[in-house]
């Protein structure tokens, strides 16, 4: 079953007296419990993708044409009220850095625990050895421990599970993850990528895998998506894109990932 689905999005800015197209009639479909990887350099407006899907575009980006539905529900139609609610509650998203995400004078518990009392009823007991489960669910050790920790004590890649506990906290359908792994090393983010697809598994969510990098993604997309200049190149499934790419622009960044 399809849950999101971008219908001919396009997203323009005005630059110096002249329209620019940011994104350019994109259509794309993320299904239920799946795992769809957009894949582009930079500036090719994968990050623009996300944030109109939140409606979250930054002041001056205007929605010019399109459609983005959710289980048939068309977002961009929708309340204010009703966007409060599906933002963090059905779709959540996870950044590159979580050192900002964060807020800095306040433990990774103390945190999460404002997710869970935003949007749900649990006491304050039940809150608390929720946010240990998810602790433990996103692969962090000492889970008591680590829920009194300040963001800057915890290393990279313990911040950026941390991050996700806190966006799979209200059981969300979508995860938006921008460039989850780009600040940890190779080893780390293999192993961040092998947990989305935990957490796709044992929760049911599909995530929407934004990055510049097609080779971080191959083993754990089951769709990609791939974008250069506003524009959808190619898109089909992980194995069909990577044996048998048909656009230029798909083989030209096979051919960067495999230097890596
Ligand atoms: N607030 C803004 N005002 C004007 N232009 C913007 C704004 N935000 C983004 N853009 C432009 O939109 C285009 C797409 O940007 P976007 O951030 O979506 O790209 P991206 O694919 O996420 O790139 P990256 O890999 O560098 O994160 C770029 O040309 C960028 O300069
Ligand atoms: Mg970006």
């Amino acid at each position: 079953m399809s849950l999101v689905r971008f219908s001919g999005l396009t997203v323009s800015v005005m630059e110096k007296g002249n329209e620019k197209l940011l994104l350019d009639g994109i259509s794309l479909e993320i299904s239920e419990f799946s795992i769809v990887s957009l894949v582009g350099g930079s500036g090719s407006g994968k990050t623009t993708a996300g944030l109109a899907l939140l409606r979250l575009l930054p002041v001056g980006l205007t929605i010019k044409r399109g459609e983005i539905t959710y289980k048939d529900e068309n977002l961009l139609k929708a309340s204010s009220k009703r966007i409060q609610q599906i933002r963090g509650k059905e779709i959540s998203m996870v950044f590159q850095e979580p050192l900002y995400a964060f807020n800095p004078v306040f433990s990774i518990g103390s945190q999460i625990n404002e997710v869970l009392e935003l949007h749900t009823s649990y006491s304050k007991e039940k809150r608390k050895e929720r946010i240990w489960e998810l602790l433990d669910m996103v692969g962090i050790k000492d889970p008591k421990r680590v829920a009194n920790n300040y963001p800057h004590q915890l290393s990279g890649g313990m911040r950026q599970r941390a991050m996700i506990a806190q966006a799979i906290a209200t059981n969300p359908k979508l995860i938006i993850a921008d460039e989850p792994t780009s600040n940890l090393d190779v080893t780390l983010q293999a192993k961040i990528m092998k947990l989305f697809v935990k957490l796709k598994e044992e929760l049911k969510l599909s995530i929407l895998l934004i990055s510049h990098d097609l080779g971080v993604v191959e083993n754990i997309s089951d769709k990609v998506v791939v974008m250069y200049e506003g524009k959808i190149v190619e898109a089909g499934d992980t194995a069909s894109v990577f044996n048998e790419p048909k656009a230029e622009y798909t083989q030209r960044l096979l051919e960067v990932s495999k230097f890596k």
